[in-house]
């Protein structure tokens, strides 16, 4: 990359200025307004990304002239990291880590401990299941050596990923509401602090945040504020709160978003919005939807425009707001929870922009008005 972000910025602005006034289709330019530009500072807005985007040169300049922050939608998980007990492999993490700095863009770490996209050898020993005190050590291990790695590269880290679980069938929890994770099931519920412990030790000036997914239910929402002030009372840090946000068209409702990031917001916790993408299917693990119509491109926008506009009047609690991929062709969601027609994302599978797109651009530029 020769250029950095802001040359991609300030390049093209003056030929946009039509375009943003109108929210109009793409300019003469070819170009459409930057999302980072219109937020300003007002938001850290940013993507998940793959080493491959970053390497493709046109890729990458889109991705630098669009975001203003950065996260690996898979790089920095320890399935990509790990190669073994105290090895590893960085090469794609540092792609993306080396881009984003060149950028000036901060990066989300994601993640350390979860229970999904982890380490193979972490869980056995001698062909058995792995013992406490050698868990712990391990983890321990993991989190100093890819915390150390990245130090001063990364604004925030994702230490727990996806800790509690209500009302799914299936999943095991203990009294808490806690997953039955290996991690929670081999240690103890203590291995959240233990976590905690081990990254702020590595990184004192990286933020430590707790994520999850449904983190606007209210028994999420009390699970989670619960287990931030019991590391509080123990003197461990948590610096914040991540919001993944995977919604969808009709799910969930803008005022239990918006109760959740008030109620934890009192606690005295950052917030980011770590994944947002809005299926168009109802709900998320709907499959009824077989093509991106106009109409339920509409609906996504509306719905985009009410959660980033929510965003904006608290942008004093809120301080970024991400979504989980550039364009529709690589969503996750469409394989997740099964292989499926969807259309969750700003830019559509040819990098077009979409209504959603619009919908966003034009939150941004109405917050420049209207007070937190
Ligand atoms: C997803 C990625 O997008 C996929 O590419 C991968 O196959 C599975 O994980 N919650 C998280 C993310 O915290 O890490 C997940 O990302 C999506 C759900």
């Amino acid at each position: 990359m020769s250029l950095n972000r802001r040359q991609f910025a300030a390049a093209p602005l003056g030929l946009l200025l039509p375009a943003l006034a109108s929210a109009a289709p793409a300019n003469t330019s070819g170009e459409i307004p930057s999302l980072a530009e219109a937020f300003g500072s007002r938001m850290r807005f940013g993507s998940a990304v793959t080493a491959e985007q970053v390497r493709d040169p046109k890729l990458a300049a889109f991705i630098a002239r669009q975001f203003s922050i950065l996260v690996a939608e898979n790089a920095m998980k320890p399935q990509s990291l790990s190669r073994g007990e105290g090895r590893y492999d960085f090469s794609d993490a540092d792609t993306i880590a080396d881009f984003a700095h060149q950028q000036g863009l901060p990066l989300r770490g994601h993640t350390l401990v979860w229970h999904n996209q982890t380490a193979a050898w972490m869980f056995t020993e001698n062909g058995a299941e792995v013992s406490r005190a050698t868990l712990i050590a391990r983890m321990e291990r993991y989190i100093a050596d890819v915390v150390g790695h990245f130090r001063g590269r990364v604004l925030s880290w994702d230490v727990v990923n996806e800790a509690f679980v209500f009302g799914e069938a299936g999943v095991e929890t203990d009294g808490d509401g806690m997953r039955m994770s290996p991690w929670r099931r081999i240690i103890g519920p203590e291995f959240i602090e233990i976590a905690f412990r081990a990254a702020a030790k590595a990184d004192p000036h990286a933020l430590l945040f707790y994520n999850d997914y449904e983190s606007q239910a209210p028994q999420k929402v009390a699970a989670i504020r619960k287990m931030a002030q019991g590391l509080r009372a123990k003197g461990v840090r948590i610096d914040g709160i991540g919001h993944q946000m995977h919604c969808a068209r009709a799910w969930p409702p803008v005022a239990d978003v918006a109760a959740a990031i008030d109620a934890i917001a009192a606690d005295g916790l950052k917030q980011h919005v770590t994944e947002l993408d809005i299926a168009l299917n109802d709900q998320v693990t709907g499959t009824t939807v077989k093509a991106a119509t106009e109409e339920l491109l509409k609906a996504q926008a509306q719905r985009y425009s009410e959660l980033m506009t929510l965003f904006m009047s608290r942008r004093d609690k809120v301080s970024a707001v991400l979504v989980w991929g550039i364009g529709d062709a690589h969503s996750w969601l469409l394989n997740w929870p099964r292989a499926r027609f969807e259309a969750p994302l700003l830019f559509d599978a040819q990098l077009k922009p979409k209504p959603a797109y619009y919908a966003v651009l034009e939150a941004a530029n109405a917050s420049a008005h209207a007070a937190p």
